[in-house]
């Protein structure tokens, strides 16, 4: 297989010669090169063999994928980019004959996008810093807008595989109606009618509320306000017996200060098989405190809405 023979006549008289060669992109491996004629009109063996050529192994290619089964002679090697890249060069390449490449390693260079429009009354700020008027393939943005224009849209953008930019935001004029006011509280707002995007508003509680939530909400871009706060009663627990309240065991009369809206407050109930008291957590929410069921002794409570109870 592969050999080639010197001589091109149909007979051959006893003691001619033959030189045998490998066909181009075979290299010989042991054997004599010659074979002869002989007396009996056989030809001597030979044990001549041709295998084929080896390219090098192809390098790998960056941003880019490369398929092959075999680096010999014949063989081809395919290459291709990965997503946002474009082959420059060969996509295929063959093994020749003489060992060697029939076309060197192609490069993937990544899709180029154009700068991305500016929005009006906005600014782009890139994640990595650019150079020249145009931009890699994955470079990333970020778009912010001068208040009182709030950002409508993606805030963050991106140059696609396409070579074009991700949908750009815009900055629109953003206003909140006046807030409403709370109850057993107060804001600090002068007659406006209309409120910018980002204008704060703050709130405070009469005399004996405590704020639930933040003091301040802020016109959001939305043109509605963030979550208002409430002005929640205090109570001034009381139970007859021991309670614990903030760590400590304590009998109720030493309680001296007012139980504040949210606190835990837990008194003891009986567990009556180990003859021993355990502890119950009660919230106290809005100026009330639910007594666990299992508390046998006498519970009353007063608050700052309702005198008793
Ligand atoms: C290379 O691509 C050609 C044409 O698409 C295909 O026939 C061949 O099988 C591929 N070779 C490899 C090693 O993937
Ligand atoms: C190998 O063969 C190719 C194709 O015939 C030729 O272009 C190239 O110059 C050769 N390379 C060497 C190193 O002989
Ligand atoms: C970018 O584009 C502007 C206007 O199109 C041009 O004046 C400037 O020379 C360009 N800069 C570079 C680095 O190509």
């Amino acid at each position: 297989a592969n050999i080639m023979v010197s001589g091109l006549q149909r007979f051959f008289n006893p003691g001619a010669e033959l030189v045998l060669s490998c066909k181009s992109g075979y290299s010989p491996v042991s054997g004599p090169r010659t074979i002869v004629c002989s007396d009996r009109g056989e030809w001597t063996k030979t044990r001549l063999m041709c295998i084929p050529k080896n390219c090098p192994y192809p390098d790998p290619l960056d941003n880019g994928d490369i398929y092959y089964e075999d680096t010999v002679y014949q063989s081809t090697v395919n290459y291709t980019c990965n997503e946002g890249y474009i082959l420059h060069g060969a996509s295929t390449i063959v093994c020749q004959a003489n060992g060697t490449w029939s076309a060197s390693l192609p490069e993937c260079k990544p899709v180029m996008c154009d700068l991305p429009p500016i929005p009006e009354f906005g600014k782009i700020i890139f994640d990595n810093s650019i150079s020249g008027n145009t931009t890699k393939y994955g470079i990333r943005v970020t778009y912010e807008c001068r208040p009182p224009y709030a950002l409508v849209g993606n805030k963050r953008g991106e140059c696609t595989a396409s070579g074009s930019w991700t949908e750009p935001p815009e900055c629109q004029m953003v206003s909140c109606p006046p807030p409403p006011p709370i109850e057993n509280g107060y804001m600090s707002i002068s007659l406006q009618t209309e409120f910018d995007y980002m204008e704060t508003v703050k709130y405070g509680c009469n005399g004996n509320y405590v704020i639930d939530g933040g003091y301040e909400i802020v016109c959001q871009e939305t043109g509605e306000w963030s979550l208002q706060p409430a002005c929640m009663g205090k109570i001034r627990g009381l139970i007859k017996g021991r309670i614990l309240y903030k760590g400590r065991k304590i009998w109720i009369e030493d309680l001296n200060s007012k139980v504040l809206h949210k606190e835990i407050v837990s008194v003891y109930c009986m567990d009556k098989v180990r003859k021993c008291g355990y502890a119950v957590p009660a919230q106290c929410l809005n100026g009330q405190l639910k007594i666990p069921e299992c508390f046998e002794g006498k519970a009353y409570f007063m608050t700052t809405q309702e005198n008793q109870r």
